[in-house]
């Protein structure tokens, strides 16, 4: 079974990290049948499963729901919860709290955005009391407002510096690995090779020790917008799509259920019922 140790011993050998989201039991179920180093529970969900328009109003006591399906679904897995907004900035005890929660719903670790004081001790606090942090740098759509939109991070050097900076001081504060989003591939790459801890890319190119990507956009399940970065391994949707209309249409024309489909009556029943007619 993998664990939180898996991720260094991966970068230390070289190998790339494997990780994809998940928001439900069968899903979950598919992954945990799979190879894959890590199940994350994303606030991304917030779009791709409950249609808002961005991550800002899920909850944490919504995601905890999400986190018990998975941790349903994958038992053999490692999975990360992901901190929604707001649930983890007002203090450390706010922050401990509701990381807490995520692990009694079954999360082995957290995910969290950004990279300030606050940030820097609640990674501190949450490793010392026996919660995994996966930190999570470069674009971070919490703070979507703030960096006035999604735009790439890390363009120049200077920038990929200030960058750097923040992921030793995660790293000294105990996370485990870093996500880093929507970056130049050679930024990411630098970063990489500068800090101890892997680093798991997305939107970040080849240069990172791991890549992780939303389930759903490359299975092409997810359509109201599909970034760059993505490369699709499936058209589930087009799938899903043909098949309701081929329920519909055999519906229509009385071809479904079929006998193979139902159940039957004894002769003797079936009589009885004629008899009463
Ligand atoms: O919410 C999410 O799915 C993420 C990504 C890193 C995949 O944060």
């Amino acid at each position: 079974m993998k664990n939180v140790l898996t991720f260094q011993k991966l970068k230390d050998t070289g190998e790339k990290i494997a990780m994809l989201t998940a928001y439900d039991y069968s899903t979950a179920q598919v992954l945990d049948s799979s190879d894959i180093d890590g199940i994350l529970v994303g606030d991304s969900l917030a779009m791709v499963a409950l249609g808002y328009e961005n991550t800002y109003n899920i909850t944490i006591d919504e995601i905890l729901i999400f986190v018990q399906a998975v941790s349903r679904g994958a038992k053999n897995s490692f999975i990360i919860g992901d901190m929604p907004f707001m649930s983890y900035n007002l203090s450390i005890e706010q922050g401990l709290e509701n990381a807490s929660k995520m692990i009694k719903a079954g999360a082995n670790a957290i995910k969290l955005e950004g990279c300030n004081a606050h940030i820097i001790a609640l990674t501190r606090r949450c490793v010392e009391s026996g919660i995994p942090v996966l930190s999570h740098l470069g674009f971070t759509p919490q703070l979507m407002n703030t960096l006035g939109g999604h735009k790439i991070q890390g363009k120049t050097a200077d920038n990929t510096e200030k960058i750097l900076a923040c992921a030793k001081e995660l790293e000294k504060a105990g996370a485990f690995a870093l996500v880093l989003e929507l970056m130049p591939a050679a930024s990411a790459e630098y970063i990489t090779r500068n800090i101890s801890i892997p680093t798991i890319g997305i939107g970040a190119g080849a240069g990172c020790n791991g890549q992780i990507v939303v389930t759903d956009d490359i299975l092409g399940k997810f359509t109201d917008f599909t970034p760059k970065f993505i490369k699709k391994f499936a058209n589930v949707h087009d799938i899903v799509y043909e098949g309701v209309n081929s329920y519909i249409k055999e519906v229509k024309e009385g071809l479904f259920p079929s006998e193979k489909e139902a159940f039957s009556l004894t002769e003797e029943e079936r009589e009885k019922l004629n008899a009463v007619k």
